[in-house]
């Protein structure tokens, strides 16, 4: 799982947890939907595991799904689109990446954002006020080496070619769409880390809004898990899932993660995966044997507060 193909670094990549998160979902399924889909890790190690035959997904980000589409189904045209604009850097290549920002933001050309994501610092996807992309340059790097980029593109589209479908809507109009034997993993934005001083609010989404979604797919019988909150050393993050919900909450130290790098602090990270009442109606047999292989790793929660006597 380590050596999966990755074209980007994205803020809130769920890459280095896909191993761990993996554990926890369905062995088989018909469709996965990734709402918040972002760079598709999830979707990517799924398809690695050939334990899902087809995928959704879908991000409010337009250039960000579109670029997802042309890695998939046409990965020559956008690597070699790639090395193209790589290759423009010549000497000024910090001039260079401002032009092609410039450029992205009068076009939004998905091909035009993968060489920002490439160069920009830390893959962090940053927006003005009226929308424009404007995070700087990575003044170190010169972006991946158009010839790794290929290879990491070709990959992608080697594991998800003709079996997903993309859109960019709003992940609730996703979850009116979804069907009973589909599985949905949903990693909405961070709360605390985007900087919205409203509480109800994370990143423009509304929790209360996000907690009715939820109660409808349990309503309807639809099995999800959502990386949700997170913990960073002592600070938590985010509001806790009400209990009505009837989520399990595992928790998953990942070290030190990007986002804990992207706040420049030294402490561990602490992720929390929530799974539906139904998913663990299938899975439960899967999550008591891995409790007790990686005691470490791992938390269940039994309730939001108690620990289960077995893992600390
Ligand atoms: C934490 S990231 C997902 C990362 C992804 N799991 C990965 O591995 O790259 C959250 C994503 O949600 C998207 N997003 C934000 N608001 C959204 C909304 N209302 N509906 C759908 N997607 C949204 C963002 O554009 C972002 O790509």
């Amino acid at each position: 799982m380590a050596n999966l193909p990755h074209p980007v670094q994205y803020q809130g990549s769920k890459r280095n947890l896909a191993a761990h998160i993996l554990r926890f979902l369905p062995n088989q399924v018909g469709r996965l939907v990734e709402p918040f889909s972002g760079t598709a890790a999830i979707s990517i190690a799924t398809a690695a595991e050939q334990s899902a035959g087809n995928f959704w997904l879908n991000d409010l980000n337009k250039p960000l799904i579109e670029l997802f589409n042309l890695i998939i189904e046409n990965p020559d045209d956008i690597a070699d689109a790639y090395a193209d604009i790589w290759g423009e850097q010549h000497s000024d290549s910090i001039g260079h990446y401002f032009e092609v920002r410039k450029k992205f933001n009068e076009t939004n050309d998905p091909k035009l954002f993968l060489y920002l994501l490439a160069r920009c610092v830390k893959g962090a996807v940053r927006y003005n006020s009226e929308g424009l992309f404007n995070q700087s340059p990575d003044k170190r790097r010169k972006g991946t080496q158009p010839a790794t980029m290929r290879k990491n593109i070709e990959g992608v589209s080697r594991l998800l070619k003709g079996k997903c479908q993309f859109t960019c809507l709003d992940y609730r109009e996703v979850l009116t769409k979804v069907q009973k034997n589909d599985f949905v993993y949903m990693d909405p934005p961070y709360q605390g880390v985007c900087g919205n001083k409203d509480s109800r609010y994370f990143s423009g989404i509304d929790f209360e809004d996000f907690v009715l979604a939820l109660k409808h797919l349990n309503q309807e019988g639809i099995a999800f898990a959502i990386s949700y909150d997170g913990r960073l050393g002592s600070k938590t993050f985010g509001q806790v899932l009400p209990e009505s919900l009837e989520l399990k909450r595992i928790e998953i130290e990942v070290g030190r993660s990007s986002q804990s790098t992207l706040l420049g602090r030294e402490e561990t990270t602490i992720e929390s995966l929530y799974l539906s009442p139904n998913l663990i109606s299938r899975q439960f047999l899967d999550l008591t044997s891995y409790i007790i292989k990686a005691p470490k790793q791992l938390t269940l929660l039994e309730k939001h507060g108690h620990f289960s006597t077995a893992t600390r």
